[in-house]
């Protein structure tokens, strides 16, 4: 079948998410909320699977990975050593019409024609300046527009108005002078002038510039928008004044939706404030976290000194975040709820490793795979097969570790049913990392509305991101807190001992450098760093030092998309009369399925095939979820599930019962929802043959 084109893929993939209960618009029936989800029936199993085998993954199938749960709101120090309240900023723009916004690194750069105006009058005032000048033919300007934009900007020259004023002042000085105020209403509107000046500076006008770009070939449609602009500032009927055509190219100033002009950049930050307690001030105010991590670095040593782990260790969490997003867009994909899986990876700073091992591991010890620093450089993720070294190394530096959790991630995604062909493995080039970053891949998803490249291949979206942040997290939150958060390492304490002193040199004074650089670069005075970097460099004989962190940080709701966007497929099959029809299949990884095997009795009116089908569903229903269907004609009842993405159905027929002999008396039919394959099973078998395909 022909592949549907982009968009009409994505309302499909949107129309079928509501259809059959996996995601639904939150607050639908107020007309929906922007940028939040609810997810259905289908979805919230579909989910829970996904965290599930994180989890699994990522704690329970390792012993060096420890969990946490903690709480939404924090204290808001925190948010403040990690850099949120000052940074976490998008650059946001807003149209100056429709009050729309968006991120400014999101516009659309546009060439074309521009019409732009410096001001606005009312038009009334326009057509009594006409009359005016009926009555007067000689007067010296007979463009009412001209007049208009003349008076409002102060040029007054040749008008007949500067000598009217210059009367009225001196004639309006006199009353004043002799107390005769009655007098200052007498003051004759004796010229054209005098009544062309009252008339532009009485009626209501804007002085403030406007343009618009020109989409389509509408210039009305330009017009319309400065008008639409100008109403917006009091003005009933506003007739543009200071008329100028111009162009522009690759321009990011204006609206790529309708061509108005947007505003200047300005920082949005996007976490959700609110108040704790009953006092809405500045005491009391709170953030809804806008990531997981902070938690984990905040509860660092409590976990450590009860979770009896050793550096190199991790703390894993998954739990909502919230962004108020400038732009919520692509269904899911950006929203301002939403949920993260992250893992904080604690090792060892390289200098300990070397002075423990003698030596630190090169990252090509670890995987074949190269660093890359570009998309366009590592579009083949497809075939690369990594030789990676699966067991941690006592001499792994931050290189090691760091590639190590990208291919364990990737292989994570593989192993739920995304290839390696549709994700991209994207190194940040060196002026894209955060500054205290040393390497950051991120995983993209090639999603249907991903943009392509050059070769007219799609080029990603990230659903994943995998840094190595140094020391920073830990350091920030000591600084903040005033609590200490390095550890003791006896095996460093030990080691130490026994290096020479060339060694020790060398070592110390490299980790006093990198120590200096952070505590510099966080704005700590010189004088104050010098002396901290020199009591760090001194903590590495007493075996003491602050870990850094490898954190492969995912999406949990950018990952369902993903998910569901590559199930998501057509193709042809029989239906009850034999004739070919379209059939939608998702073809979700048996382990994610929200619903792992269908139940059906041939017919429901048969209580012996219903007995036996219900016998069944009970047998399996402990073990995994079951869907029980007896309504409508089996194929129809096969579709509902393909649409569902259960990838296996069991039918009970008449040889179920032993009705065609006994040999196939308690045996079923096993479909496969992607070859559509069926097969004879036996009831006895059924339960451990289906339990290891979806685990
Ligand atoms: N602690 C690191 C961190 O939060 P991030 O790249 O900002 O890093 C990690 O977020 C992941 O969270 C992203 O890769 C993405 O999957 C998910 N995410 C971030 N913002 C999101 C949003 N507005 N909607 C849905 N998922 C989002």
């Amino acid at each position: 079948m022909a592949e549907p084109k982009t968009n009409e893929l994505m309302e499909k993939i949107v129309s079928l998410s509501k259809r059959r209960g996996f995601i639904f618009q939150s607050s639908e029936i107020y007309g929906g909320i922007n940028g939040f989800w609810d997810y259905g029936p289908l979805g919230a199993e579909l989910k829970r699977n996904v965290k599930e085998l994180w989890w699994r993954s990522m704690t329970q199938d390792r012993g060096d990975v420890v969990g946490l749960e903690a709480t939404i709101i924090m204290h808001p120090k925190i948010w403040e050593a990690s850099g949120h309240v000052d940074t976490f900023a998008d650059l946001m723009v807003e149209c100056l019409v429709s009050k729309k916004r968006f991120r400014a690194d999101q516009i659309e750069p546009q060439t074309g024609t521009v019409y732009s105006f410096t001001a606005a009058i009312e038009r009334l005032a326009i057509e009594r300046l006409e009359q005016i000048l009926r009555e007067n033919p000689n007067f010296p300007v007979s463009s009412p527009t001209e007049i208009a934009e003349r008076i409002l900007f102060g040029d007054l020259k040749g008008l007949g108005v500067e000598d009217y004023l210059r009367k009225f002042q001196a004639e309006a000085k006199r009353h004043l002078e002799r107390g005769d105020l009655e007098r200052l209403f007498d003051i004759p509107e004796e010229s054209a002038g005098v009544r062309i000046w009252q008339t532009v500076t009485d009626a209501k006008h804007s002085l403030e510039s406007y343009s618009a770009l020109v989409l389509g070939k509408s210039v009305d449609g330009a017009k319309k928008l400065a008008k639409e602009f100008y109403r917006q500032r009091g003005i009933t009927e506003p007739f543009l004044l200071g008329e100028r055509i111009g162009t522009v190219e690759n321009s990011t100033r204006f609206n790529p939706e309708n061509g108005s002009l947007l505003t200047e950049p300005r920082p949005f930050n996007l976490m959700f404030k609110t108040y704790v307690g009953p006092v809405a001030d500045a005491e009391n105010v709170a953030y809804l976290r806008p990531e997981t991590a902070q938690a984990i670095f905040a509860q660092f040593k409590n976990v450590l000194e009860t979770s009896r782990q050793r550096v190199p260790f991790g703390i894993a969490q998954v739990g909502k975040a919230f962004r108020n997003e400038v732009t919520p867009r692509n269904f899911t994909f950006r929203s301002r709820e939403f949920e993260q899986m992250e893992l904080e990876f604690f090792i060892r700073p390289d200098e300990v490793v070397e002075a423990i091992c003698g030596r630190v591991a090169s990252a090509a010890e670890v995987s074949n795979i190269e660093h890359r620093t570009s998309n366009a450089e590592h579009r083949t993720s497809g075939p690369q097969l990594s030789t990676l070294n699966p067991q941690p190394q006592p001499d792994w530096g931050w290189e090691a570790w760091h590639k190590y959790w990208v291919e364990q991630r990737i292989r994570w995604y593989e192993s739920i049913g995304l290839p390696r062909a549709t994700l991209v493995e994207y190194w940040q080039k060196p002026e894209e990392l955060a500054h205290y970053a040393r390497a950051t891949v991120d995983i993209l998803f090639k999603f249907p509305f991903s943009k392509r490249d050059d070769r007219g291949e799609l080029t990603g979206e990230e659903l994943e991101g995998i840094a190595a942040r140094s020391d920073f997290d830990l350091s920030q939150h000591q600084r903040f807190s005033g609590k200490p958060m390095g550890v003791f390492d006896e095996e460093l304490k030990g080691a130490w001992a026994k290096l020479d002193e060339a060694a020790k040199k060398n070592l110390g004074q490299r980790y006093h450098d990198a120590r200096l650089t952070y505590l510099t670069k966080s704005g700590v005075p010189a004088e104050q760093a010098a002396q901290d970097a020199k009591a760090d460099a001194a903590g590495l004989a007493k075996g003491q030092y602050i870990p850094h962190v490898i954190e492969p940080s995912a999406g949990v709701d950018r990952l369902i998309l993903a998910l569901i966007c590559h199930a998501y497929s057509e193709d042809q099959a029989p239906d009850e009369k034999g004739k070919l029809e379209t059939r939608v299949v998702m073809r979700f990884h048996p382990r994610v399925a929200p619903i792992k095997v269908a139940v059906f009795p041939l017919l429901k009116n048969r209580p012996e095939l219903v007995r036996k089908a219900v016998e069944v569903r009970e047998l399996l229903r402990p073990h995994m979820t079951v869907f029980y269907d007896e309504v409508g004609a089996i194929g129809r009842r096969y579709r509902r599930q393909d649409e569902a993405g259960t990838p296996f159905g069991v039918t009970i027929d008449f040889d179920t019962l032993g009705e065609k002999g006994p040999e196939l008396k308690d045996t079923v039919t096993l479909r496969d929802r992607d070859s559509m394959k069926q097969e004879r099973v036996r009831i006895g078998d059924l339960l451990p043959l289906l339990l290891e395909k979806v685990r």
